[in-house]
């Protein structure tokens, strides 16, 4: 396999008064071309500011990458010309225009010649799904086709690869499902894709393989189902059940993760977590009784999200 971003002891401080703040600490990692790559970590792990150095729009501090072969800091030119990207809720002050106007204008910008400008903006915006509304003024757009006309745009130069950093923050759920439609698509027209999102589910459906960074430092990368597995250990269990005292059970020593919903109270639904050795059936439903009846309790798959919230627990 092709490696298309090579990474390597990459490190990015920034200066503050008084201080300096490592944002990036000796990161590591490859992407393959043809990947959807994930990038997910709490808030300030550094994701932004990762992306923001392979789209050669800071420098790194220390270390090196390379994106197609070409060195973020020597080669940056040659790289901008064949890569792009979104940054999730960007807003563009280019309301007053159409979709069409505004793609003309990138189109001239990234001076794409004016016989092919007319063809060129048809086949993306149909491809973002925005044809229809394409004589329309991006102020009377929903967050979502302006999201999808700002990955429009970031097609014009053909790029090889894209990076999304958040493309569906504040998008509702249809919005966001047909802007993951969408991430498939050029995926699958052979686009190398490196993403960022809170959306754990998300980014298991999206992604071929993930990294985990927490405090300027990636500490797991893989497949999502691996990293599932890697977590196999964990014992999972979804009660519903009667809950007189929810503040109580959330605060449980024994059970470790509780998430109490609401059913219809007194009914609940209640995900938690147990040491392997104590996933016994029987004896976790009389334990649970002392809270309320317990209608059923069943085991439950482990979710990426599952993975997520015991890695980044662990390391700190
Ligand atoms: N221009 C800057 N000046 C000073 N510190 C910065 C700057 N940009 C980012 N940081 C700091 O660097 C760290 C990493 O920020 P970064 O934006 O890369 O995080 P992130 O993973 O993208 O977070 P989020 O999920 O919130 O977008 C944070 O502690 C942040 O406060
Ligand atoms: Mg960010």
């Amino acid at each position: 396999m092709n490696r298309i971003i090579e990474v390597s002891n990459l490190s990015r401080t920034y200066k503050l008064k008084g201080g300096h703040k490592t944002a990036l600490d000796h990161v590591s990692f490859e992407v393959y071309e043809g990947e959807v790559f994930g990038l997910l970590g709490p808030n300030g792990a550094g994701k932004t500011t990762t992306i923001k150095i392979l789209t050669t729009l800071l420098l790194p501090t220390s270390g090196q990458a390379k994106v197609l072969g070409y060195d973020v800091v020597k080669e940056s030119a040659k790289i901008r010309d064949k890569i792009n990207f979104v940054y999730g809720g960007e807003r563009g002050v280019y309301g007053r225009l159409t979709a069409i106007e505004y793609m003309h204008y990138f189109c001239t910008l990234y001076k794409i010649p004016n016989k092919k400008q007319k063809e060129l903006i048809q086949q993306l915006l149909s491809l973002v799904g925005l044809k229809d509304a394409a004589n329309q003024k991006i102020h009377t757009y929903s967050k979502g086709m302006v999201q999808r006309l700002h990955i429009a745009r970031c097609l014009i130069n053909e790029p090889k690869i894209i990076f999304l950093d958040e493309p569906t923050i504040g998008l509702d759920p249809i919005g966001a499902r047909l802007l993951r439609d969408l991430v498939r698509e050029l995926a699958q027209k052979g686009i190398t894709i490196i993403l960022t999102t809170h959306y754990m589910q998300e980014a298991d459906e999206l992604c071929d393989r993930i990294a985990f960074i927490k405090n300027g430092a990636i500490s797991l990368i893989g497949e999502p189902v691996h990293i599932k597995e890697s977590c196999s250990h964990l014992k999972l269990f979804e009660a519903t059940m009667q809950v007189y005292d929810t503040r109580k059970l959330e605060q449980d020593r024994f059970l470790q993760q509780v998430e109490v919903n609401e059913i219809k109270a007194p009914y609940y639904s209640v995900n938690f977590q147990v040491a392997e050795e104590e996933a016994d059936h029987q004896k976790l439903t009389s334990y649970l009784e002392t809270y309320g009846e317990v209608i059923k309790l069943e085991k439950r798959e482990i979710s990426l999200e599952d993975a997520y919230v015991h890695h980044m627990k662990d390391v700190g």
